[in-house]
């Protein structure tokens, strides 16, 4: 992608009615513009990186044997009042009348929808274990809107829905969203710890919140420090298997962490006092076990191996996509700007070319371009007729966490400057050993 025919409306001031890091920063980098309170246009920076997170979730969630599919956003209230939650759900759901007076709703989530999918198409027990998911806009009206995409009103989520045949096989279902969701978070970068929480207008008796720890973060949380040094890593996890699933999901539980609506104090109390942390995090997904709530409500059965029909055994799982982008850049910037982790950057490397219109650097910048696209990376090449203090702005304010930066005197010399975002470390070397760098880094990652 040249810069010179891309739409990348940076700020130059900051904007005033953004109170967080991440907003601040998806405003001045032309990620996103407000359409009304809690909406968001996503301009192309911003959507690149919302697809990113969007392939990553995907991708986590196929290996985990979970099945995509594609649920609307408007719904009947009927299903609601079905189960009992159309005058539960109180203002946050947006209510709508269509021309014929029909009451509906734009899903805030979609337990009654994909409830009502199952009960009309499966019966038995031998099409269980069954887990669907989507990922699609949700509307919740909330009171404060704020933080940019981080509380919308309009906000893109992953949910997921388990069907299975008993409380155990749920459990399986819920152990393995969670180390599909613990997967995901590493894989764009982040931490996310795990947390007991409470449930809800969903209901159900377990749940888990992931959290992201920042200072800016809504929930208040307690934790075992010991909980930040599990990693998952390369692991070659086998979802299938319903011992190694209960074997990471107790690695991930047994050190205490919690937030403040389950913040036990006697236990935390227990922990080792040098270990002991208190802090914000911010939720980037939950996910629940909620028995037969809705299907007995719906009347979802299945008939089990004994031929007894049984209500069928659910649970829902959220991912907050949306929410993702700026949680991310919560974790990671600086004053310059955002930086980004390697598994969700919007390009995987900045070129910028120090003397424009100079036919020498103009070459090895497009040499470098036409390379790295062979690598299959997509760079973003600053090709604008721009001081080059501008274009390092620029750069350093989108991110990326890779530039290799083209000047006369180096191309005399045969090398380029390969710098690195996060550390700020340039170093010299020729063209194409830059693009084997680079190419090598992405590679590497799981
Ligand atoms: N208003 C929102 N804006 C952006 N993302 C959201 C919003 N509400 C929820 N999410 C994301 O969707 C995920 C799953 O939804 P869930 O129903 O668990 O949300 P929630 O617990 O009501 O969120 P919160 O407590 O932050 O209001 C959340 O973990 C969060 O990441
Ligand atoms: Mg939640």
């Amino acid at each position: 992608m040249r810069l010179s025919r891309y739409f990348l409306p940076v700020l130059k001031e900051t904007p005033a009615e953004a109170q967080i890091a991440s907003h601040r920063l998806m405003l001045r980098a032309g990620m996103i513009k407000q359409a009304q309170a809690g909406i968001y246009s996503w301009l192309p920076l911003g959507y690149r990186v919302l697809k990113k997170i969007e392939a990553i979730v995907h991708e986590e969630q196929a290996r985990a044997g979970h099945i995509p599919m594609l649920m609307p956003t408007l719904q009947s209230a009927e299903l609601w009042r079905e189960s009992g939650r159309y005058d539960a759900y109180g203002p946050e759901m947006l209510r709508i009348t269509d021309r014929q007076g029909r009451d509906m709703l734009y899903g805030p989530t979609n337990e009654e929808l994909i409830t009502d999918i199952f009960r009309s198409h499966v019966t038995s027990y031998r099409d269980l274990p069954m887990t669907l998911y989507h990922i699609q806009w949700k509307f919740r009206d909330e009171v404060r809107p704020r933080f940019g995409v981080m509380r919308g009103r309009e906000f893109y989520m992953k949910d997921g829905y388990n069907f299975d045949v008993d409380r155990d096989a749920a459990l399986h279902a819920y152990n393995r969203h969670m180390v599909s969701y613990l997967r995901t978070y590493e894989r764009m970068g982040l931490k996310a710890i795990p947390m007991r929480a409470d449930s809800g207008p969903i209901g159900g008796d377990d749940t888990h919140e992931f959290l992201v720890l920042a200072e800016t973060g809504e929930s208040e949380v307690f934790y075992d420090a010991a909980i930040t040094d599990l990693t998952l890593g390369s692991r070659e996890v086998d979802y299938a298997s319903e011992e190694e699933c209960r074997a990471i999901v107790e690695e991930w539980t047994a050190p205490y962490a919690r937030t403040d609506e389950t913040h036990d104090a006697a236990l935390f109390e227990a922990i080792p006092e040098d270990r002991r942390r208190t802090s914000r995090g911010i939720e980037v997904g939950q996910i629940f076990y909620f028995g037969t709530k809705y299907s007995e409500a719906m009347g979802a059965t299945v008939t089990n191996s004994k031929g007894e029909v049984v209500p069928v055994h659910m649970g829902s799982h959220g991912i907050g996509v949306s929410r993702l982008v700026g949680a991310i850049i919560e974790a990671s910037h600086d004053d310059k700007g955002i930086v980004w982790p390697e598994g969700v950057t919007p390009f995987h490397c900045g070129i910028v070319n120090l003397r424009q219109g100079d036919a020498a650097c103009d070459a090895a910048c497009e040499e470098i371009e036409a390379a790295l696209e062979a690598q299959g990376l997509e760079p973003l090449y600053d090709d604008r007729e721009e001081r080059a203090g501008a274009k390092f702005a620029t750069m350093d304010l989108i991110g990326l966490p890779w530039r290799i930066t083209v000047g006369p005197r180096g191309i005399a010399a045969g090398t380029v400057e390969l710098t690195s975002r996060r550390t700020g470390e340039s170093e010299e070397m020729s063209l194409l050993a830059a693009v084997d760098r680079v190419a090598e880094v992405y590679r590497a990652l799981p």
